[in-house]
């Protein structure tokens, strides 16, 4: 039976490599959110390629409830059941509280936190109609080991796995709810971080020695820990936040 994958930062990195990958894991309707008209373009191409259907959702999640409402009117006619939503859509500021600014703030909040939890109530009725549904969140290690200069962010990504936590609880057994805690992973996200190719270049040795396994993160390495997490193989997994991390946590 064909599933449907509801993913948000389809555009980019972690999101566009989870919808490349979708049809592999029985997936054949993918709902694709983010801002970016060209990413989500791209984006498509790839599924189509593999002989999926792609619809893109470009929606700026900043905007809070007026965006959940797209998404969701937007599956009309497309699916009337989703059997995976992936919040995987976020931000993050990296400067220090002094020049944290309420904008930044709310931004942050309702992109990495409000926009996960509001877009799983919104979908809560087309998974209903799903065999197996299941939520899968994107949280991160710095919810558990912070660094400094990004406190709204490593706040946010605590909120996600509480959450998470709740959730399954509140939804279980119908639908199942977890998270993917990912270290250090190659994505534009963390390419930002440095002015730099060759600023990036110089930082490595320094980052890839902080993860045991002794390299950073693919978009692979998370994309199969999220489809491994939404198979019936996982069935039993609820409330779970999984460290994706090369053994970053243990250190
Ligand atoms: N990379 C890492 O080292 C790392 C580590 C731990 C956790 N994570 C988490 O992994 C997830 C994916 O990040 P990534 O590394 O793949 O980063 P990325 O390549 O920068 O992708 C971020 C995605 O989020 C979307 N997005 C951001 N703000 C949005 C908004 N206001 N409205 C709609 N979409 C928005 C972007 O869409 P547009 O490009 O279209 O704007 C993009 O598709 C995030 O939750 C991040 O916090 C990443």
């Amino acid at each position: 039976m064909e599933k449907t994958l509801v993913v948000t930062g389809a555009s980019s990195g972690i999101g566009k490599r989870i919808c490349e990958l979708s049809g592999q894991y029985g997936f054949s309707k993918v709902v694709g959110v983010g801002r970016s008209a060209e990413g989500l373009a791209k984006t498509k191409s790839k599924v189509e390629d593999q002989g999926g259907e792609f619809l893109g959702v470009q929606v700026d999640l900043a905007n809070g409830k007026n965006s959940i409402e797209l998404i969701a009117k937007s599956l009309e006619g497309f699916s009337n059941k989703v059997d995976l939503v992936v919040n995987n859509a976020g931000v993050l500021h990296e400067k220090p509280i002094e020049e944290v600014s309420w904008d930044n703030w709310k931004e942050s909040m309702t992109v990495n936190l409000a926009g996960p939890y509001f877009l799983t109530q919104a979908m809560l009725p087309f998974m209903r109609n799903a065999k197996n549904p299941v939520v899968v969140n994107i949280s991160s290690t710095l919810a558990k080991k912070p660094i400094p200069n990004t406190s709204v962010y490593n706040i946010a990504k605590a909120g996600i796995n509480m959450m998470t936590q709740t959730l399954a609880l509140e939804l279980a057994p119908k639908v199942r709810v977890n998270a993917v805690m990912p270290a250090v992973v190659n994505t534009p996200m963390y390419q930002k971080r440095f002015a730099t190719t060759e600023e990036m270049k110089a930082a490595m040795p320094d980052i890839e020695s902080i993860h045991p396994m002794g390299r950073i993160g693919s978009v692979d390495d998370i994309a199969k820990a999220v489809f491994f997490l939404s198979s019936n193989d996982a069935g039993w997994i609820t409330g779970t936040v999984l460290p994706v991390d090369g053994g970053m946590l243990v250190t």
